[in-house]
């Protein structure tokens, strides 16, 4: 059986959203607790896919999970985790695995490590997480599947070539116990990591920053555990994505759930595309200003715009009179779903050839650069979901036709939107998803 999204636009989105929690947090929460020789206990959990691939693997570890995703809550328990092997289910994947690499090398001295998954974006190589791991003592041997490590996690000095997210937290991951000191520089820092420091240093680790803004942690001998329940930070993702759809379509959204400061140059680009933005504790509110205007933006790691954010602002700038730009330069093959859009109506093209921005890693070698012609008018059709960002740019076009639009590979939008379904069409749109 496979799941269609079907979606009859032609609407403003109109309405209040609850912003639910980050997905890019919660699955390292999960992670962490097998640090952990106490139950952990998490709030605002997100409903997705996302959540049930990772309590899937830990559960394969010996980790008990029980999730409630209608009280939107999780426990974990690591104490009786017997398994060194983090491995998925069936036909089941995300970029979780290597994460799990520290805390199994910690409790058993070793540890096999399924391949990761996740959106086909760009190569994904894992140098970067065997770098650290190299760095904290660890030996290490790959085939085409797996990850086998083995040895004592010592503290050692990381210098990370570029600020990769994954690696910033497997290198935190693998060093709370190790012993001695490890410092981390041209560390990310996305606020998915701060909040897991913050959760670490709750749990009795030693992470400071020093006079050059370096993580420096000192490794500990004694038990980690955090005995109060950690509530998730808003899905700046999530977020970003109703406003975009929201100012594409015409409409008036608040959402609530949001921290500003997630959020500062995304919203910064809405308001420079035309959006009227009003700020106050408890929400933010998003219309059109006027019309919509053209832009030159690129993505780059936090505080930067980010790569997750571009699908959505391709298609919100479709709809400005001009020409737009977007250079992507987190990962080389994130522009497949252009070809999808286009199918649907969009007037995008794709280059290798990063002008007007200045060069990056990826120029004259990948297709990294986007020019959009607006606007254009979406006609409906059938299109293939390429990847989970991709998914709601899609249903985005869907929702700026008149005409039925019908997506296929839904798994990639379930696997990160929290109910997005009830969401959407609470906030007015006409969207279902049908089996087939
Ligand atoms: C995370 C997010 C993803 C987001 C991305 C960038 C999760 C689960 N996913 O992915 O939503 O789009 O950050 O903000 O949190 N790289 C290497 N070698 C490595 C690791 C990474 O070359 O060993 C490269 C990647 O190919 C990419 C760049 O570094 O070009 C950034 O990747 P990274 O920040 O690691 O992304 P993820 O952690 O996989």
């Amino acid at each position: 059986m496979t799941q269609i999204l079907r979606i009859k636009g032609g609407k403003p989105l109109k309405g209040k959203v609850k912003i639910s929690g980050a997905k890019n947090e919660v699955t390292k929460l999960m992670v962490a607790s097998t640090l952990f020789d106490r139950p952990f206990y998490i709030e605002n959990v997100p409903d997705i896919e996302d959540v049930r691939i990772t309590a899937d693997m830990l559960r394969r570890m010996g980790v008990d999970v029980a999730f409630r995703p209608d009280k939107h809550v999780i426990a974990l328990n690591a104490t009786r985790m017997s398994k060194h092997e983090a491995v998925f289910g069936e036909g089941k994947a995300n970029r979780l695995s290597i994460l799990l690499a520290g805390p199994l090398l910690h409790k058993f001295g070793k540890a096999v490590v399924e391949k990761p998954g996740g959106c086909r974006i760009g190569e994904r190589p894992l140098d970067l997480h065997l770098y650290y791991l190299k760095q904290l003592g660890i030996n290490i041997e790959e085939d085409d599947y797996q990850i086998s490590l083995n040895g004592k996690l010592t503290g050692g000095s990381i210098e990370f070539p570029y600020k990769s997210v994954g690696a910033t937290e497997g290198a935190l991951l693998a060093s709370v116990y190790a012993k001695g000191t490890t410092v981390i520089s041209n560390h990310a820092n996305e606020p998915e990591i701060i909040e897991l420091i913050k959760v670490l240093q709750q749990a009795g680790a030693m992470i400071e920053y020093d006079s050059e803004g370096r993580i420096k942690v000192t490794g500990v001998d004694y038990p980690l555990h955090v005995d109060h329940p950690i509530a998730v930070i808003g899905d700046r993702v999530e977020a970003i994505s109703y406003f975009a759809a929201a100012l594409a379509t015409n409409g008036d959204i608040i959402a609530e759930g949001i921290d500003q400061r997630h959020i500062f140059t995304a919203l910064a680009v809405l308001r420079r595309a035309g959006a009227k933005i009003d700020i106050t504790n408890e929400r933010i509110r998003v219309s059109r200003n006027g019309i919509l205007l053209p832009l030159n933006v690129e993505t780059d790691p936090h505080p930067a715009l980010a790569t997750d954010f571009q699908q959505v602002i391709a298609v919100l700038l479709s709809q400005a009179e001009g020409i737009s730009h977007i250079h992507e330069t987190v990962f080389e093959h994130r522009f497949t779903y252009l070809e999808q859009l286009n199918k649907l109506g969009g007037k995008f093209t794709v280059s290798t050839d990063c002008k007007p921005f200045k060069d990056c890693r990826f120029v004259n070698k990948n297709e990294h650069m986007a020019t959009i012609k607006g606007p254009a008018f979406y006609h409906g059709g059938e299109a293939e979901i390429t990847d989970l960002r991709a998914a709601f740019a899609l249903a985005m076009a869907g929702l700026l036709s008149d005409n039925v639009t019908t997506l296929t590979n839904v798994h990639h939008l379930l696997r990160g939107y929290d109910r997005v379904i009830q969401k959407l069409q609470s906030l007015g749109a006409n969207v279902e998803l049908e089996e087939s």
